[in-house]
């Protein structure tokens, strides 16, 4: 399947990165659509739908607020409609692209490494064959997750801002250690490989956290002392906030 790119940005630099097949792509900034072709293979093409024309599926990835402005001018020429875009619901987007089968995904960064979760819809006018043909080509990009449209805002809240939270949390843990004298890079690195480890064990032991911790939570050890001083600060109320602070504006 030939896919097309609306919009040469972020999110679609990383999907194109964990496909690297060729591409078509157009973006306003005709370098960027360029600079992706050149990496991944394929054309950068002088207008949207120029790639619509071309392009067996096209995934939108542009802005949200630019869907209307974006479907009248692919209007008849897009055949197969993907979108990545936060907070426009399956519907939204079949009304932008009637009688044109849409899909509705939620991404994240990861997928440039082919290790992303991709949250996946599919509309009223997507067969069983298309449907599997999708999600193939998206299945080797990380994990597909079936999730109902209206769940999609607090799902994004986990897959679609994983990359940034656990960003943000191995920076924090890191400078924490440098304070306590461990040398930068070293700290980094215990952190992220500490990380993906205690990842690996939870799956290994079929996501029972509360088993995982308390394994190594012996009575007034390190562990409930350190633990005791993330609950002090606030840590479960902080992720309580995030997920409300995303999907207030998933919604707006
Ligand atoms: N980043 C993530 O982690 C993530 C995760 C899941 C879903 N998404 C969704 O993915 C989409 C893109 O996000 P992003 O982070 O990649 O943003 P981004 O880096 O700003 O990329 C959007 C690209 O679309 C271009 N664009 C603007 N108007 C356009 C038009 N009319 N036609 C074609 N392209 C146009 C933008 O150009 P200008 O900069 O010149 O405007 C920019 O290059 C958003 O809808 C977002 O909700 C993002």
């Amino acid at each position: 399947m030939q896919v097309g790119l609306i919009g040469a940005g972020n999110m679609a630099r990383a999907l194109a990165r964990g496909w690297a097949e060729p591409v078509l792509c157009a973006d306003p900034l005709p370098g960027r659509a360029a600079e992706l072709a050149s990496e991944v293979g394929g054309e950068a093409l002088d207008s949207n739908r120029a790639v619509a024309e071309r392009a067996d599926v096209v995934v939108l990835c542009h802005k949200p607020a630019q869907l209307e402005e974006v479907a009248r001018e692919l209007q008849g020429a897009a055949r197969i409609v993907v979108s990545i875009l936060g907070g426009r619901s399956l519907a939204d987007v079949e009304a932008a692209y009637p009688d044109t089968p849409v899909v509705r995904l939620m991404p994240n960064t990861a997928v440039e490494v082919r290790r992303g979760v991709i949250c996946y819809v599919a509309g009223g006018g997507v067969d069983a064959e298309l449907d599997g043909q999708l999600r193939e080509l998206v299945g080797r990009l990380g994990i597909v997750v079936g999730v109902e449209d209206r769940l999609i805002d607090a799902a994004t809240g986990i897959n679609g801002v994983a990359p940034a939270y656990v960003a943000l949390i191995v920076e924090a843990w890191s400078d924490a250690a440098v304070k306590a004298g461990l040398p930068a890079d070293l700290a980094t690195r215990m952190a992220i490989e500490s990380a993906l480890g205690s990842l690996e064990l939870l799956r290994a032991r079929d996501q029972d956290t509360l088993a995982v911790r308390r394994a190594v939570t012996s009575p007034g050890g390190i562990t409930a002392r350190g633990l005791a001083a993330l609950e002090r600060a606030g840590v479960r109320a902080a992720f309580v906030d995030a997920m409300d602070a995303v999907t207030e504006r998933a919604r707006s």
